[in-house]
C-alpha cells in the first residue's frame, strides 16, 4: 500500500502519458542545465587553483633562492689597485695583502679602475662585483632635504646683495649659455660677511628655498675633526658628492672656524685645522673642473680669514652685508610685522628712526617683545607704546647714547 502511494501512478490514457513524459523531459533538461552550470563553475575553480599553485611554486622557488643566498659565505671587501690586462686585476683586500685575481665576466671592463671598491669571493678572491663609492655618513647629513621656508621676500633691505648673489649663484646654474656667449667663466663662489644678525644665514636659506639645485649645508666647525686627516677627508668627500650630484650649492656657514689665517702653528690641533683649510682651498680651486658646484661662505670675521681663501678664483665675489640703515630697518620691520595685528597709531618709519645701530635679529626681537607687551596688557592689537617699551627693553635709549654702553655690556 505504502509503495504504491510513493510511486506515481502510470498514466493510462495516451494524453496523460504524453503530458507525463513532457514533464519529465523538461525536468531533465533543467537538471542538465544545472549540471552544466556546476561543471563550468568547477572548471573555473580549477583554473584559479592552478594559477594559485603556479604562484605559490614561484614563491617557494624565490624563498629557496633567498635562503641559498643567505647561506652563501660573505664576500670580502677589497680595493682594486691595478688592472693588469683584460680581466686580471691586482686587488688589496681589507685584511692587507695584495693579490692578483680574475674578475667576473659580468663586470663591465670600463668599471675596473684603480681605486674602485669591489667585493671578492672568499676562496678565490675573484672580483664578483663593483661597489658604489661611499661617503662619510656625516657628509650625507649635510644635505638640506627639507627646503627652508624663507624666500627672498622675507629679507628686508638687502636688495643689491640679493641681486649679486643671484647673479653669482643662480644664473650660472640656470642659464650657463649667457656666460658662454660673453666668453667669461662664471663666478665660483661668494662670501657673505658682515656683523652678526644681519641676515647672512637667512640669505643662504632663501637661496636654498628658491633654487632647485642640490643644497649642502655645513658649519665650518663641523669640518674640524678629532683625528689627523679626518677633516681633510670630509672636505674631499663633500666636494666629491657635490660634483656627483651637480648642480650643487655648498653653503659653509661660519667659515672662520676653518678659514682662519695660517700662522706659525703651535699645537697639533691648529695644524689639523690648517690641513682642513688646505684641502678646502684645493677643493675650491678644483684641480679638475668642478662642474656646476657653487660655494657660498658666510662669516662675521673676514679680518681673520686666510688671504688665500679670499682671492678671486675661490671666492670671486665678496659681498658685504652691513648693518641696516633707516630704509633697511624699515624694510626689515615691514617683513616682521607682516603677520602682526598693529594698532593704527604705529608709524614704522618712526620705529626705524629710533632703532639706529640695530641689526636684523634685534629688530625681529623688538617686534616679538612688542607682541609680548601687548599680550601682557591683554590687548589684541600691538600699540605704539608696546613698541617703545620693546625698544627700551632691547637696549636702546631714546637719546641714543646709552645704547652703545648697554650694547657692550650685553654682549660682553
Ligand atoms: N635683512 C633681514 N631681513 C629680515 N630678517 C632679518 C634680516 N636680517 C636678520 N634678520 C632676522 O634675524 C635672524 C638672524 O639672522 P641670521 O641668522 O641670518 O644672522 P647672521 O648674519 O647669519 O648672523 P651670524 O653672523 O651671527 O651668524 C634671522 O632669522 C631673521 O629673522
Ligand atoms: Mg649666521
Amino acid at each position: 500500500m505504502a509503495e504504491s502511494a510513493r510511486q506515481p501512478q502510470e498514466p493510462q490514457n495516451p494524453e496523460e502519458l504524453y503530458r507525463y513524459l513532457l514533464d519529465r523531459v523538461t525536468n531533465m533538461e533543467t537538471r542538465n542545465l544545472e549540471l552544466r552550470e556546476q561543471l563550468r563553475q568547477i572548471e573555473s575553480d580549477k583554473r584559479y587553483i592552478e594559477t594559485q599553485k603556479i604562484r605559490y611554486e614561484r614563491e617557494v622557488r624565490k624563498l629557496k633562492s633567498e635562503i641559498e643566498q643567505l647561506r652563501s659565505p660573505p664576500l670580502v671587501i677589497g680595493t682594486i689597485t691595478d688592472v693588469v690586462e683584460g680581466n686580471r686585476v691586482i686587488v688589496r683586500s681589507s685584511a692587507g695583502p695584495r693579490f692578483m685575481v680574475r674578475s667576473s665576466m659580468c663586470i663591465d671592463p670600463e668599471k675596473l679602475k684603480p681605486g674602485v671598491r669591489c667585493t671578492l669571493n672568499q676562496q678565490s678572491l675573484a672580483v664578483i662585483d663593483i661597489l658604489p663609492e661611499s661617503y662619510d655618513a656625516q657628509v650625507y647629513g649635510m644635505e638640506v632635504v627639507e627646503t627652508p621656508q624663507e624666500s627672498y621676500g622675507d629679507i628686508g633691505g638687502l636688495d643689491p646683495q640679493i641681486t649679486e648673489i643671484r647673479e653669482a649663484v643662480e644664473l650660472p646654474l640656470k642659464r650657463p649659455e649667457l656666460f658662454e656667449k660673453v666668453g667669461i667663466e662664471p663666478p665660483k663662489g661668494v662670501l657673505l660677511f658682515g656683523p652678526p644678525g644681519t641676515g647672512k644665514t637667512l640669505l643662504a636659506r632663501a637661496v636654498a628655498h628658491e633654487t632647485n639645485a642640490y643644497f649642502l649645508r655645513v658649519v665650518g666647525s663641523e669640518l674640524v675633526q678629532k683625528y689627523i686627516g679626518e677633516g681633510a677627508r670630509l672636505v674631499r668627500e663633500l666636494f666629491d658628492l657635490a660634483k656627483k650630484k651637480s648642480p650643487t650649492i655648498i653653503f659653509i656657514d661660519e667659515i672662520d672656524a676653518v678659514g682662519a689665517s695660517r700662522t706659525e702653528a703651535t699645537t697639533s690641533g691648529d695644524r689639523e685645522v690648517q690641513r682642513t683649510l688646505m684641502q678646502l682651498l684645493a677643493g675650491m680651486d678644483g684641480f679638475e673642473r668642478r662642474g656646476d658646484v657653487k660655494i657660498i661662505g658666510a662669516t662675521n670675521r673676514i679680518d681673520i680669514l686666510d688671504r688665500a681663501l679670499l682671492r678671486p678664483g675661490r671666492f670671486d665675489r665678496i659681498i658685504e652685508i652691513p648693518l641696516p640703515d633707516v630704509e633697511g630697518r624699515l624694510a626689515i620691520l615691514n617683513v616682521h610685522t607682516r603677520g602682526m595685528n598693529l594698532e593704527g597709531d604705529i608709524v614704522l618709519e618712526e620705529i626705524a628712526h629710533l632703532t639706529e645701530g640695530k641689526n636684523g635679529s634685534d629688530l625681529k626681537a623688538i617686534c616679538m617683545e612688542a607682541g609680548m607687551f601687548a599680550i601682557r596688557a591683554e590687548h589684541e592689537k600691538v600699540t605704539r607704546k608696546d613698541f617703545l617699551c620693546a625698544i627700551e627693553k632691547i637696549g636702546l635709549d631714546f637719546d641714543g647714547h646709552k645704547y652703545m654702553s648697554n650694547y657692550g655690556a650685553m654682549f660682553a
